[in-house]
């Protein structure tokens, strides 16, 4: 089996409901964090790991997703009549080759598996990543690119595993430890959202995935799972079961949890302190905030 991995797979279906009404004429994936796009974080994130071919899992309303990597000639035109070359070049990240960029519809909402699911004829016989664009992970090397490093010593399929409370792993995929060698974990199970109390460890997989051709036959056997969806989760602990071999990660940095309102804001408060354009003038107006509502206790 080759270990290059230069697809990756990006489910961007989910209807965003947890931040409506903003939603409910933008996709989630086209809210920013300071100037970006949630989405173009993932994309940069792949670029940086290798990845060619950029396939979107969509849904109905999601068109926004796909102008944003279109040209945009009028826009460009304007920039250059004006000289803003600096903005030419911000754009230029934006734009895909012809060929780079597929989209595929689920036609229906049945779980982050079937959404993977979905785009198995554009896979074929290689390895594969995935990446949740709601998990936004700041990192010096870049989460996947620190993964597909790590991959091509291991070969099976891996995971990124971050440590969580023990009162949050019913949230996450959870892992089932064989074997713990720092970095990386073997992995003898895997379980999708546990109940409270019942979860193997406080592993928890984040979104980033570097998957075998296998997981997708596996993905025609599997039933329902946790929250009534095909879960991504059951197709690799089937890996796990058939005797092959399936790893974590523990990868260095930090992740945000941008599917949720708190885990967004971190994240642009975060993202926004990184910019030496921004930083001074943020880090000013937290401290007088945080001083006044010290003084208001
Ligand atoms: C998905 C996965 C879960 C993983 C999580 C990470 O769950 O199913 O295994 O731990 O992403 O963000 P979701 O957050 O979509 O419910």
């Amino acid at each position: 089996m080759p270990r290059k991995v230069t697809k990756a797979i990006f489910p961007v279906a989910g209807l965003g409901t947890r931040f409506l009404p903003a939603t409910k004429s933008i996709p989630k994936e086209i809210m920013t964090l300071v100037d970006r796009p949630l989405i173009q974080y993932a994309i940069d994130e792949a670029r940086a790991a290798g990845i060619k071919e950029f396939i979107f899992v969509t849904s109905r309303g999601k068109g926004a997703l796909e102008d944003y990597f279109d040209n945009a000639p009028v826009l460009e035109q304007e920039l250059r009549k004006k000289g803003k070359t600096e903005l030419l070049e911000t754009l230029k990240n934006t734009n895909m080759d012809s060929g780079a960029i597929a989209y595929i519809r689920q036609h229906k909402a049945l779980g982050l598996g079937h959404a993977v699911w979905c785009a198995r004829r554009l896979i074929a016989n290689e390895p594969f990543a995935v990446i949740l664009p709601d998990d936004v992970i700041a990192a010096e090397k870049p989460c996947l690119q620190q993964m597909v490093e790590a991959y091509e010593e291991t070969g099976g399929s891996m995971v990124a595993a971050m440590e969580v409370a023990p009162d949050k792993a019913h949230l996450y995929g959870v892992l089932d430890l064989d074997q713990d060698m720092g970095k990386i974990v073997h992995v003898k199970g895997m379980v999708e959202k546990p109940e409270p109390g019942k979860a193997p460890s406080s592993l928890a997989v984040i979104g980033r995935y570097i998957l075998s051709p296998k997981v997708l036959q596996n993905l025609n056997r599997i039933k329902s799972g946790a929250g009534g969806e095909i879960q991504l989760t059951d197709a690799i602990a089937r890996e796990i079961e058939e005797g092959r071999d399936v790893y974590g990660y523990r990868f260095d940095g930090q992740r945000f949890d941008c599917g949720s309102k708190a885990g967004f804001l971190q994240a642009t408060v975060s993202f926004a302190l990184a910019r030496p354009d921004l930083r001074d003038e943020l880090a000013q107006y937290l401290h007088t905030v945080t001083e006044h509502s010290k003084a208001a206790e």
